[in-house]
């Protein structure tokens, strides 16, 4: 099975432009406690390298692109985000990892739960060993 699933963002445009409105247990599979978004990253720098133990999210480049990684412990899979229409969800338990983000790149993310630092895995091997592969 891929670890890779989007959900599609119905743009409801007219001849002014576009618009995508992202309702809760609708377009987006989960009741949304936190946004938050990532913008201004510099050149070369990579961000996320970790898993959570309970949370799910929805990832979706508004304007630019980066590219997301997503590995299981045993299978890592690569995408792109580059549209405003296409979230990528990502579930508990999955490691993942930003990368070449273009200078205008706003990722903006819906989270399932509060911030919790206790919630994160930032151990790749403590990750594996939660996943016991
Ligand atoms: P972090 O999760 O390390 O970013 P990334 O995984 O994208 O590289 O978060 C960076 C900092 O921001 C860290 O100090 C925690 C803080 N933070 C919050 O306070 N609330 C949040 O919702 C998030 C995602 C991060």
């Amino acid at each position: 099975m891929s670890l890779i699933e989007w959900v599609d963002f119905p743009p409801l445009g007219d001849d002014r432009g576009s618009l995508v409105a992202l309702e809760a247990e609708n377009t987006v599979p989960f009741v949304i406690k936190r946004v938050y978004y990532i913008f201004g990253t510099q050149q070369g720098v990579a961000r996320g390298f970790h898993a959570h133990k309970n949370l799910q999210q929805v990832a979706v480049c508004v304007t630019g692109s980066c590219r997301m990684v997503l590995d299981d412990g045993k299978n890592r899979e690569e995408v792109w985000l580059d549209s405003p229409i296409k979230g990528l969800i990502i579930s508990d338990l999955v490691w993942r990892e930003m990368h070449d983000f273009s200078e205008d790149c706003v990722l903006l993310v819906l989270a399932s739960e509060h911030y919790d630092e206790n919630d994160y895995i930032r151990d790749y091997e403590d990750f594996k060993h939660i996943k016991r592969w």
